[in-house]
């Protein structure tokens, strides 16, 4: 047997046990819905196994790969992989700083309502979080907040998309761009949403995406970083791997004084990191990202199935809202509940919870008031009254593609039977 032929035999039978597995891990979930699932077939391990037999285990060519496409995706020309959504944030304010563009002191406008390495990085930085309120309708930064935050000392704005929600980029770019400020797009929650045709990541100067478990589309872990910029392209490929040298022309016309001609593999010219990516994880990503679009659509009809069902249960929640002219990519699925309604947040986590719905708070809530933040340096824009009604009020449960029709009307029964007991 050739080896293209015995390659074939194992793939077909990797199918059948991932085939046979997933029947089994159905059949025993019955009706337990869960906050996030990945999504993979062969194509996914078939990937990561082709990379193993060619001992690519570190970054290598599907990693580049990857970048490509997800860039040309996304409608930028730079994507610079990295080990998660958190080092992606990490690494996109390092070389901003690195290349000159932000410097420790400077003011970061961040949401208040948002997940912890958002704002951490920018402390780790040493610069300084400016948290603002966010909009009661959409649960992003309030553009009116943003250009009643910024001040001359504020150099960056890090948008949000929340929950998969498109964040007002064009408000948002022109309020930076009267105020000569940068903007970062955080997507790490927001694969593929768009604003119109354009999808987000592309309106900012710089965007980061994560690849976690959970997300639309997953590596396991993992992260990417988007940009237009040459320069900060350069400066990101090597703070990722060590500060060392990564572009060829630095590489061949680099001399020095005390290392002359040094072999350029070791040569470190700036401050860096080790947070690449594997080529393992690239093949996954590789196989994923061609099915977003259809995950995501498959997400959507679950949403919908969602809106339909709790529709009238208006009175007590609020449900997320899609913005005209926008594709909310539904990471999970939000809801709020009013502050009137004749029962806790906690009665409907408990009931949820117990009928093995998992249920999640709105991450980080009032990021400002959570123990890691509360004593570093900050800016509080106002008294942020909508990030602590989310913090208090809100949850979301799973909506990802992996929902049968059968844990779908399991979730609405659920809400049936929880409005039939509390709300006589
Ligand atoms: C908005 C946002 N930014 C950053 C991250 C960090 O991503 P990761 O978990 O890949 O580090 C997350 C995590 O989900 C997130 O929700």
């Amino acid at each position: 047997m050739s080896e293209a032929q015995e390659l074939k035999k194992i793939r077909s039978l990797i199918d059948k046990v991932l085939t046979r597995r997933e029947k089994t891990r159905r059949a025993s979930a019955g009706t337990t819905v869960g906050v996030g699932w990945p999504v993979y077939d062969i194509n996914e391990v078939d990937g990561a196994l082709q990379a193993l037999l060619e001992l690519r285990i570190s970054q290598g060519p599907r990693v580049k790969e990857f970048e490509q496409r997800f860039a040309s995706y996304v409608g930028k020309k730079y994507a610079v992989a990295v080990n998660s959504g958190s080092s992606a944030n990490l690494v996109a304010l390092t070389a901003l700083m690195q290349a000159g563009k932000l410097k420790k002191g400077d003011e970061v406008i961040v949401p208040a309502t948002t997940f912890a390495t958002v704002a951490s990085p920018v402390l780790q930085l040493g610069l300084v979080p400016v948290y603002v309120d966010v909009e009661k309708d959409t649960w992003n930064l309030d553009p009116l907040g943003v250009a009643k935050a910024i001040r001359k000392k504020t150099k960056i704005i890090m948008a949000v998309h929340t929950f998969g929600n498109p964040a007002k980029m064009r408000e948002i770019m022109a309020i930076a761009r009267r105020h000569k400020a940068l903007v970062l797009e955080d997507c790490c929650e927001a694969h593929g949403a768009r604003i119109g045709k354009k999808v987000v990541g592309s309106f900012g100067d710089m965007a980061t995406l994560s690849f976690f478990v959970a997300h639309n589309i997953t590596t396991g872990e993992g992260g990417m970083i988007f940009t237009d910029d040459k320069v900060l392209y350069d400066i990101l490929t090597s703070v990722r791997e060590f500060g060392r040298v990564t572009v060829p022309m630095e590489r061949f016309g680099y001399k020095d004084k005390y290392l002359g001609n040094y072999d350029a593999r070791y040569l470190f010219t700036r401050l860096g990191y080790n947070v690449r990516m594997t080529d393992i994880a690239a093949a996954l990503g590789l196989a994923q990202l061609k099915k977003l679009d259809k995950l995501n659509a498959k997400r959507i009809s679950i949403v919908k199935q969602y809106q339909k069902g709790l529709a009238p249960y208006a009175t007590f929640l609020i449900l997320p809202q899609v913005r005209p002219g926008t594709f909310h990519s539904f990471y999970g699925y939000p809801f709020v509940i009013k502050k009137d309604a004749p029962f806790m947040r906690q009665e409907l986590v408990d009931f949820l919870e117990s009928r093995g719905i998992e249920t999640r708070p709105f991450f980080g809530g009032n990021l400002p008031d959570q123990p890691a933040f509360r004593h570093e340096p900050k800016r509080v824009a106002g008294v942020l009254p909508v990030a602590k009604f989310l913090r208090e009020q809100s949850i979301f449960i799973g909506c990802h593609p992996e929902l049968s029709q059968k844990q779908v009307a399991h979730v609405l029964a659920a809400f049936a039977d929880f409005f039939k007991s509390r709300a006589r």
